[in-house]
């Protein structure tokens, strides 16, 4: 028998015996899904106990633990389109070493690997409340335990079965309005009450809001909630009676104060900046920035009026996954100590495995991106012809807007052996790039911190950045009169500008070498790891008292 259970959300709660299909989900929409095998699906309802999280008595251990539950759209290995799968990964790992107990709520989408989907682990389901019109959905959790975090995927095929995390905002916007209630709505079936709600971009912003008001009262509203802003270029806007609809939000939110945006718009991601209890983006520079008007995205007020709950903390990298010296996925893997012969060896496989000339000499610059204007591409398209003297090679490795693919496939084809593009997206390459090239290429427009320059500089390639954001706070530049920094910087958005610190750059390549090579070794030895930033994430957690 069903029993039934409404909180004072509002959000009917139905927990069930048997497995139910989907809402909505018809057998066609589900005859090309993997099988999944039937006794995962025939466990009982009931919610199993978590698996007891590692012990905290140790006394290096910080006190007191606590509990957080990370919200957001994507998660390496499951699904990564950008950094924020890498941190979804790397600081609830690195927050496991903080004693704090870390939940990651995801959307289970379709394209997630099945040899990660087969592991999942069934947790329960029930239906959920979730338009205007009070239509419910289906919500099923799936869980995963891995490296001392639990995972637990949302699961509904009429929202996540596309084959992308992100299609158009059509489609996002009722996905995510789903999400962001779904993820609440599971942590009060499963009843796992965090000190913490730590939500990511726009995707989980509707978080705080539904948390402050349809589940105002419920168990999960004893948390104290944070949103890190990753990228604000993306908020999640949409006309208000769309917003309004799929959200099921009373109408008093859309108000500008909230919700509300423009004459006819609503924007999640205000929303969820105006009921967090502490808002941080991924880097001191950016959270300064992004008060500005050419920073702000359009909310730049919005962003002043409530800054002062607003902190930035720069992103690690997850050290075990980017290690020179285990990388089996390079020719050569190295470690501070033989990092000079050995980077030469992964440059001379990289060129031929990209069919560039063969020569250790040549200055070899990669470009690992998404490729959009973020990126400062527009940038690189305009000086590249400069650069290609006979000496000097550009590897690429990125996909996006079209434009950009093709300006780098017709850069191959005019100077091939010189230029490789690779317009794709394979982490396996990304590996051997970070290996084998000498120089890595970050002129972004803007960078709420980026990850590239830091796994870079832990490989000993050294950086060329644009003075902004996160690249500000990471890349110390090269100064030549005490010989010491990180990297080669520029500071305006100009294309000669980022020619002059490549050439700059291969100016010490070519005539100090030595010196070249002590700041490749200085790179590697860098502290980048995630540690330091996820002490910091732990005192803001803690100064968010229950
Ligand atoms: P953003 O999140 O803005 O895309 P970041 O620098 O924070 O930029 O993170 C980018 C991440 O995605 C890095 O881990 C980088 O190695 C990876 N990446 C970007 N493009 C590709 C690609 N084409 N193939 C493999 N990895 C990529
Ligand atoms: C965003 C930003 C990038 C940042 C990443 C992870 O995608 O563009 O600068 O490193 O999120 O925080």
């Amino acid at each position: 028998m069903a029993e039934k259970r409404s909180d004072s959300a509002g959000t009917k709660i139905k927990k069930n015996n048997a497995p139910s299909v989907p809402a909505g989900t018809s057998a066609a929409g589900t005859a090309d899904l993997p099988e999944i095998p039937v006794s995962r699906y025939e466990e009982p309802a009931s919610v199993p106990d978590t698996p007891p999280a590692p012990a905290v008595s140790e006394p290096e251990l910080p006190q007191p633990r606590r509990s957080i539950a990370f919200i957001g759209s994507e998660c390496y290995p499951f699904v990564k389109t950008g950094g924020l799968g890498d941190v979804m990964y790397a600081l609830p790992k690195a927050l496991t070493r903080q004693n704090c107990d870390v939940k990651v709520i995801l959307p289970r989408y379709r394209c997630i690997p099945w040899k990660y989907q087969e592991k999942m682990v069934y947790r329960g389901e029930f239906r959920m409340d979730l338009c205007s019109d009070g239509r419910s959905f289906y919500v099923g959790i799936m869980e995963y335990v891995w490296d001392g975090v639990v995972y637990d995927f949302i699961d509904n095929e009429d929202f996540f079965s596309s084959g992308n995390p992100y299609t158009n905002l059509i489609d996002d916007i009722p996905k995510y309005c789903f999400f962001s209630k779904a993820a609440l709505a599971a942590l009060n079936y499963m009843d796992w009450i965090p000190d913490i709600i730590h939500c990511h971009d726009w995707q989980a912003a509707l978080v705080p809001v539904y948390l402050r008001t349809l589940f105002a009262g419920t168990r999960v509203s004893s948390a104290k909630v944070m949103l890190t802003i990753h990228n604000l270029r993306f908020q999640g806007i949409y006309d208000i009676p769309t917003i309004k609809y799929w959200s099921g939000l009373p109408d008093y939110l859309f108000d500008y104060a909230v919700l509300k945006q423009g004459h006819d718009d609503a924007n999640m991601f205000k929303g969820g900046l105006a009921y967090s209890d502490m808002i941080t983006t991924v880097s001191g520079t950016y959270a300064g920035e992004i008060q500005s008007p050419f920073y702000g995205e359009g909310l730049d007020a919005h962003l002043r009026f409530h800054s002062w709950k607003l902190r930035g903390i720069v992103n690690g990298i997850d050290c075990d996954l980017w290690n020179p010296e285990k990388d089996e996925l390079l020719a050569s893997p190295y470690g501070p100590d033989d990092a000079l012969a050995k980077k030469a060896e992964n440059k001379l496989a990289l060129q031929e495995q990209l069919g560039l000339e063969r020569d250790e000499h040549k200055f070899v610059i990669g470009l690992i991106s998404r490729l959009t204007d973020q990126k400062g591409l527009d940038l690189v398209n305009f000086i590249l012809p400069e650069l290609i003297d006979g000496n000097t090679q550009v590897v690429v490795l990125g996909t996006g807007d079209v434009r950009y693919e093709n300006s780098f496939r017709y850069y191959e084809n005019a100077f091939r052996g010189s230029v490789c593009s690779s317009i794709m997206y394979d982490e396996e390459r990304a590996h051997r790039i970070y290996g084998g090239a000498d120089a890595l290429l970050v002129p972004s427009l803007f960078e709420p911190c980026g990850l590239t320059q830091l796994i870079a500089m832990h490989y000993g390639t050294v950086p060329i950045v644009r003075e902004t954001g996160g690249l500000k706070d990471t890349v110390q530049p090269y100064n030549e009169y005490s010989n010491d920094g990180n990297g080669f910087t520029f500071d305006r958005y100009e294309a000669w500008l980022l020619l002059d610190a490549i050439n700059r750059a291969k100016t010490l390549y070519f005539t100090s070498r030595d010196r070249w090579n002590e700041m490749v070794l200085r790179d590697m030895v860098k502290d980048v790891s995630w540690e330091n930033s996820a002490r910091q994430y732990r005192s803001l957690y803690l100064e968010l008292k229950p």
